[in-house]
């Protein structure tokens, strides 16, 4: 099995693993990022989503080979010295959570969403979303999630 060398969360790691092995199963299964979530596997539920390269992406339809080398950010690198990123307290003020399964998939694509657009509309919103999927429907709440953090304050 090759060696592939990935930078998360600003530290370095090395891991062995097949060329066609997904980066959500090497996060998950050899790295111990258990945050990132397992939803559909077919690039349609978004809880696997990560950064790469500051893109939101679903890292279960991304292959090792493809993300050698590459910089990737995951829910547990957003925190910074015990302070929450402001989408994760946004999310926490806005209660925009049930069973929170798709949380991280949707915390990290609303991070990628304001790094591209850091003043959406609501309709911005709901399109740059769209890509993530809560069975529970706490739609209205992620969307103020979404706002909160793009104004910058806590609406708790
Ligand atoms: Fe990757 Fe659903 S698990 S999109």
């Amino acid at each position: 099995m090759p060696e592939y060398r990935l930078l998360i969360n600003g530290a370095e790691h090395r891991v062995e693993a097949e060329p066609s092995e997904t980066l959500l199963s090497v996060l998950r299964d050899r790295l111990n990022f258990t945050g990132t979530k397992y939803g559909c596997g077919e690039g349609e539920c978004g809880a696997c989503t990560v950064l790469i390269e500051g893109e939101p992406i679903k890292s279960c339809q991304r292959r090792m080979a493809a993300v050698a080398g590459k910089k990737i950010v995951t829910i547990e690198g957003l925190a910074e010295s015990g302070r929450l990123h402001p989408v994760q307290q946004a999310f926490l003020d806005q209660e925009a959570m049930q069973c929170a399964y798709c949380t991280p998939g949707m915390i990290m694509a609303a991070v990628g969403l304001l790094k591209r657009n850091p003043h959406p509309s609501e309709a911005e919103i709901v399109r740059g979303m769209s890509g993530n999927m809560c069975r529970c429907g706490t739609y209205p709440r992620i969307v103020a999630a979404v706002q909160q953090a793009a104004k910058g304050g806590h609406n708790g």
